[in-house]
């Protein structure tokens, strides 16, 4: 691994966005109390993040699904790591959502023993490393790469926030046993999402009617996010989104990397990854027609 640089610092093997949290508060979160009532989204970054934050949102928030709240899904299902309106957690009412892009190793210790729950959601990543690429533009957190073939070098060395995409999967797969966690694809919920949406109400053990279920899946689709300031992160502060430079929500398919990677850049990724992968018992779709 790299050492720290402007953007990102390295603590305890994992890279951490600089400014906006500490290896000190990092380390506290070791201690952070967890409520057997906690719902953590945990993701690799550009997985599905924001889309999974906004689904845990409408089905715990009547107000956000009806409309008659004016919150961001970042406040309703705020970063553990990145306390970014030094939110008192611990003042919280029940029942606390939260989003981590952690290793399993660092969030706290409750979770690790299965208090609380965690839904984990993985994308195939030739298309989150090239989600990340474009995403890097318009962040002002992290290091503009204007050269796709360095960042993917960055990625596959696992050079960039929080790390080796492999370690990250892996590791929480392999202590998914310490966890109460449910594992869900980027690419199911594209294929299905109400279907998804129902696997997540039953892992939560949530009880929605039909026509709350509608309204989550209407309310989550890609058009609908976009046009929602709410979900779609267009309210973060100037200091870290840059505005006028691309959106959050950029496409939202399977399949995208095929319009930026070369051949030999897939090849390359295939060469690295593709044989580690098969460790993982995860279905990734690479392409749009391909069916789970
Ligand atoms: P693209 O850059 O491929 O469009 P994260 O929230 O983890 O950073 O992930 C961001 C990615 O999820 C972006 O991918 C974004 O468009 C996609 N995304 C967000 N909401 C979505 C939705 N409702 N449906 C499909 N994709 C969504």
């Amino acid at each position: 691994m790299e050492p720290s640089n402007k953007y990102m610092f390295k603590h305890k093997g994992a890279y951490f966005v600089q400014n906006v949290t500490t290896a000190e508060y990092i380390d506290s979160l070791e201690d952070f109390e967890i409520r057997d009532s906690d719902v953590f989204v945990v993701t690799y970054p550009k997985s599905g993040t924001v889309w999974s934050q906004n689904i845990l949102s409408l089905i715990y928030h009547e107000g956000h699904r009806d409309g008659t709240e004016n919150i961001n899904v970042i406040d309703r299902v705020p970063w553990l790591e990145y306390n970014l309106y030094k939110v008192d957690f611990v003042s919280r009412p029940s029942p606390r959502l939260f989003t981590t892009h952690m290793f399993y190793n660092l969030v706290p210790r409750d979770l690790r023993n299965r208090k609380g729950k965690v839904i984990y959601v993985a994308r195939n990543p030739k298309d989150v490393v090239v989600s990340y690429f474009h995403f890097s533009k318009i962040s002002v957190t992290l290091e503009t790469v204007s050269d796709f073939n360095i960042f993917l070098e960055k990625f596959l060395a696992g050079k960039v926030i929080p790390g080796s995409w492999l370690d990250h999967i892996g590791g929480w797969f392999t202590h998914r046993d310490d966890f109460n966690i449910l594992f869900l694809t980027f690419e199911e919920m594209k294929k299905d999402l109400r279907g998804a949406v129902l696997k997540i109400c039953k892992f939560l053990g949530k009880q929605l009617t039909e026509k709350e279920l509608d309204t989550v899946v209407e309310k989550a689709s890609f058009d609908n996010m976009k046009r929602d300031a709410r979900a779609n992160y267009e309210n973060m502060p100037e200091s870290l989104q840059e505005r006028g430079k691309g959106h959050f929500l950029r496409k939202g398919t399977i399949g995208d990397w095929k319009n930026t990677m070369t051949v030999v850049q897939s090849e390359r990724f295939d060469s690295v990854f593709k044989e580690k992968m098969k460790e993982l018992p995860f279905k990734f779709i690479w392409d749009i027609n391909e069916d789970l």
